[in-house]
């Protein structure tokens, strides 16, 4: 009897994130379903195999500027971060250059255990445009760009673990999906099975920008706040330069913020020396208000 071609999936994840969280759970989860659908030691009981492919951190402002393009064999874990409980604005533009081309997607969100309101079901409605079909989705919880206190230090163990569970439930469902479509199409492995978007919470139409409110209930308008640098303690290494995904921090004045600045905290978390703070008023009484407001641990929300 001759051997049985399986279809063979390429996974990757796909990340923008400024401080890192967003990075490590999409990371997880990419090698996650490539170790679930490996599978080699049983070819038998699989319906398809995974390899994993190179991800693809659209961070650095140059990485942006490329078109990414995919095929029916891609499977990618696309994560972004939550800002002001959506999409984040500014790579609006580059996520409607993305040409999904038939791959299924897994829209992932990372929030600072606010809310993640309509994030992830813009982002999951952004990848179905461009041409994926998402067959999964998560919300997890990182430590809250403007803070050290609220949600500190997470993504930790325990949410690397249900990542990681996430992972292997997602390629079961693949896995399923594969059978099915070869099912579909006598055995070929060509076949598509008919596509419904996952189902996320969030609301349609998606809600406006989440705003911040001061104690009389005025809105906080934080747009233009930008880090200040403390020239005795900089040492001119050049970190926030590199960590700075709007390109904002030149190598000619490493510490100084000279353009737009989306308030990501990379540069001010990356800083060896401490050298990066905020002293804006709306934004410090913004960020206290949410450090007293939501402390209580919130978990990871899976969409199968
Ligand atoms: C400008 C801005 C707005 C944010 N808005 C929200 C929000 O609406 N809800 C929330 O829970 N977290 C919010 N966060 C926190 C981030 O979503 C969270 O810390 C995330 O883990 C950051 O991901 P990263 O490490 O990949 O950059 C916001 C962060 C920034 C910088
Ligand atoms: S990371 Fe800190 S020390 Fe290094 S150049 Fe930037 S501000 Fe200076
Ligand atoms: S300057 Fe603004 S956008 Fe750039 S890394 Fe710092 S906080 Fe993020």
């Amino acid at each position: 009897m001759g051997q049985i071609e399986l279809p063979l999936f390429r996974v990757r994840g796909m990340y923008f994130s400024g401080t890192g969280t967003t990075e490590k759970i999409v990371t997880t989860v990419a090698e996650g379903l490539a170790r679930a659908g490996s599978r080699a030691e049983d070819p038998e009981a699989a319906a398809c195999s995974f390899a994993k492919a190179p991800d693809i951190n659209f961070t650095p402002p140059a990485a942006r500027e490329q078109v990414y393009r995919f095929e029916p064999q891609d499977i990618v874990t696309f994560g972004v971060p939550v800002i002001a409980g959506r999409v984040p604005n500014v790579l609006l533009p580059f996520l409607n250059t993305l040409e999904g081309g038939g791959a299924m997607a897994i829209p992932v969100v990372l929030y600072g255990n606010r809310n993640f309101d309509d994030a992830l079901i813009e982002l999951r409605d952004i990848l179905e445009a461009q041409g994926f079909r998402t067959v999964a989705a998560a919300a997890f919880i990182g430590e809250h760009s403007f803070s050290r206190v609220l949600a500190a230090g997470r993504p930790d163990g325990q949410d690397l673990r249900i990542a990681a569970d996430f992972a292997k439930a997602a390629a079961a469902k693949i896995e399923g999906l594969a059978a099915e479509a070869a099912g579909q199409d006598g055995g070929s492995g060509q076949g598509q099975p008919l596509h419904e978007p996952v189902e996320v919470d969030g609301e349609e139409p998606i809600r406006p920008y989440y705003r911040p409110r001061d104690r009389q209930g005025n809105h906080i308008n934080i747009l233009k706040v930008k880090p200040k640098l403390d020239a005795a303690k900089c040492t001119k290494c050049g970190i926030c330069v590199e960590a700075c995904p709007m390109g904002s921090i030149k190598p000619e004045a490493p510490g100084v913020v000279d353009g737009i600045c989306i308030k990501c905290c990379g540069c001010e978390k990356k800083c060896p020396e401490g050298a990066l703070y905020f002293d804006d008023e709306g934004y410090l009484y913004h960020k206290t208000e949410l450090e007293l407001g939501y402390p209580e641990r919130k978990e990871p929300n899976i969409y199968l």
